[in-house]
């Protein structure tokens, strides 16, 4: 029988436990101590798994990283982050709003806009920073892998260097290009292979009844760590149960999704909203459903870039 994940059985206190509600959690403005002291760079963080680029790995309403960390970036109009890099890759997803990306080379930048469900993987050790250029506030999702957390390197922080230039990445005036897929600077080819953009990647209809569209693993961005995907499922559609050898997560960016766990012939469940998050651990059988009217738009990352094999098969 299946019950509610407000039941009191041991599967359904896990589930709760690895549900993170938007609801519940709060953003966090001091989440980056190198921020402090300079308004310009105000920036908020929701942590739903692991602590992301910050130092703040001991907070206790945030779910366990076990191959990835995901959380939400919160950028106001005029704000900007420094250049910097990490021996790990990150990618932002746009939920919101249009971000200023750019990426640094010897005192040059390419710098690209990335609207709503538009992403780029930002290279390891490559100086990248971002800009709220727009007159709306960006809402993002990033995911980092949990390798080597050690703290970003900065190459132009507005404590080291003039406020116009850090804005700018580190480019002098005349140093910026547009991001181009088709030009031939090594930068602009080298960022060419790390941004999608949601309305050029194919959509795959499964045979279950919803879509999937590839931004991470075979068919988008090949990749080493995670795999990254969008999925539309439309109402009434659902899935069979299945499992993964590796973790994954579904942070619900339209519509409503509910998600299913299976242990022992025990089956519990719970509704996402907008912008809640479902981490399922590696082995644990699992499934979705829209049981509402509308359509679902659900963003998810599946910790290995190994393909698992799991067939979806409609419930
Ligand atoms: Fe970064």
């Amino acid at each position: 029988m299946t019950e509610t994940a407000t039941a009191t059985s041991a599967l359904a206190k896990e589930l709760i436990a690895h549900t993170g509600r938007f609801t519940d959690k709060s953003f966090d403005w001091n989440a980056f101590p190198s921020n402090a002291g300079f308004d310009e760079l105000a920036r908020a963080q929701m942590r739903y798994i692991g602590a992301g680029g910050s130092p703040k790995v001991g907070d206790t309403s945030t779910l366990k990283p076990d191959n990835f960390t995901l959380s939400l970036i919160y950028k106001e109009p005029g704000k900007y982050a420094a250049c910097h890099s990490h021996e790990i890759e990150e990618s932002f997803l746009i939920i919101d709003g249009v971000l200023t990306v750019g990426w640094e080379k010897d005192g040059e930048v390419v710098e690209v806009k990335l609207g709503p469900k538009d992403m780029v993987l930002n290279a390891r050790e490559i100086g990248h920073g971002f800009r709220n250029d727009g007159v709306t506030p960006v809402l993002m999702s990033i995911s980092v892998d949990v390798g080597k957390p050690l703290p970003p390197v900065y190459h132009y922080h507005p404590k080291e260097h003039p406020s116009e230039l850090a804005r700018r990445f580190g480019a002098a005036p005349g140093k910026t290009l547009p991001f181009d897929r088709n030009g031939a600077h090594p930068l602009q080819q080298l960022m060419a292979r790390y941004v999608v953009r949601h309305s050029e990647l194919p959509t795959i209809w499964e045979k279950a009844g919803f879509t999937r569209k590839v931004y991470v693993g075979p068919g988008g961005l090949e990749h080493d760590t995670c795999r990254k995907e969008m999925l539309g499922i439309p109402s009434g559609v659902g899935v069979k149960p299945f499992s993964r050898d590796v973790e994954d997560a579904y942070l619900v960016l339209e519509g409503s999704l509910t998600v299913g766990w299976e242990e022992n012939g025990e089956t519990v469940e719970v509704e996402l909203g907008p912008l809640d998050l479902v981490k399922t651990p590696a082995g644990r059988k699992h499934w979705f459903r829209n049981n509402s009217a509308g359509a679902a738009t659900v963003w998810t990352v599946i910790g290995s870039a190994k393909p698992d094999g799991v067939v979806y098969e409609a419930a």
